[in-house]
């Protein structure tokens, strides 16, 4: 490994990596998670997440028990509303695939076809999100990545002072209906779950003290205090430069690949494959995080 191949901070990390992309994100190598030796540099893993916002690691042959306590390093985990994707017999683990078995759904299909945050939908959304690949299809199902940071960052100065003390409505019950159509509608309960939340539209890292823009795809309702055709609008504008290339990585799963990803700072977005064709089994444990300012 060449000096370069090392992070370069003041204290040396204890692990190798190498950029996924100019702004963000790292993947790190020559680490095998399932080996409990690993748990110092999974606590290494924690701060660097703060740094990088998204933190790939390959071929990883992860057990469902491994998986959480690797995720239960970076804080306490939430269990997800849709009860019936919690097949793996850990709670605290949320599946998304294509595959049935005894002619029942084992995890939630065509979930994330948007551009999010996790979990922004309720008033203390996730921290953080550790999604593994136990099958993956030898094409499509990348996922998108978008850094917040350069997105804020890169907004004209003009743009920043209109909308940084701006706030927007996020609703899973209204993003449900539309993205689950074809599904009975949220139970009274889980309805109970996921009241609308307002969360500001610019916010500040709670570790690092670093600005993110704060909007998405489908879960944001409005801008709050704009006319709907204005809130519509700007919504719009700021997702996509959110997306834009600049500030996007997409990632081509492998079998075995852990990504650890920041939802404070970072959206998300899956995209198709052929699914009469292919088997997509992922697993994902998703970190408790605070209220967003
Ligand atoms: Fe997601």
């Amino acid at each position: 490994m060449s000096m370069s191949q090392r992070m370069s901070t003041a204290t040396p990390a204890p692990f190798a990596s190498r950029p996924l992309h100019p702004g963000f994100g790292i993947e790190v190598t020559d680490l095998d998670l399932s080996n409990p030796d690993s748990d110092a540099v999974v606590d290494a893993l924690v701060s660097a997440l703060d740094t990088h916002s998204l933190i790939l690691v390959r071929g990883q042959t992860l057990s469902n028990a491994r998986h959480v306590d690797i995720s239960r390093r970076f804080g306490d985990l939430l269990t997800h509303v849709l009860k019936q994707f919690l097949t793996t017999g850990l709670p605290e683990i949320y599946v998304l695939s294509n595959v049935s078995e005894q002619g029942k759904p084992i995890g939630n299909h065509k979930e994330g076809w948007n551009w999010h945050s996790d979990l922004s939908y309720v008033a203390e959304p996730s921290m953080g999100s550790l999604l593994y690949s136990v099958e993956v299809p030898p094409e499509g199902a990348d996922t998108l990545f978008a850094s917040m940071h350069l997105a804020w960052e890169s907004l004209p100065p003009a743009t920043q002072t209109r909308i940084r003390n701006m706030t927007a409505t996020h609703s899973y019950e209204g993003y449900y209906s539309r993205a689950f159509a074809d599904r009975a509608p949220l139970t009274d309960e889980q309805k109970a779950r996921t009241p609308d939340v307002v969360h500001p539209v610019v916010r500040t890292h709670p570790t690092t003290g670093r600005l993110s823009l704060y909007v998405g795809q489908d879960i944001v309702k409005q801008i709050d205090g704009l006319p709907a055709e204005e809130s519509t609008s700007l919504l719009a504008a700021l997702n996509a430069h959110a997306i834009s290339d600049a500030f996007t990585y997409r990632h081509k799963w492998q079998q075995g690949d852990l990504i650890i990803w920041d939802n404070r700072c970072t959206m998300h977005c899956a995209t198709p494959y052929d699914d009469n064709r292919y088997r997509r089994v992922m697993h994902r444990t998703t970190v408790a995080g605070t209220r967003p300012f």
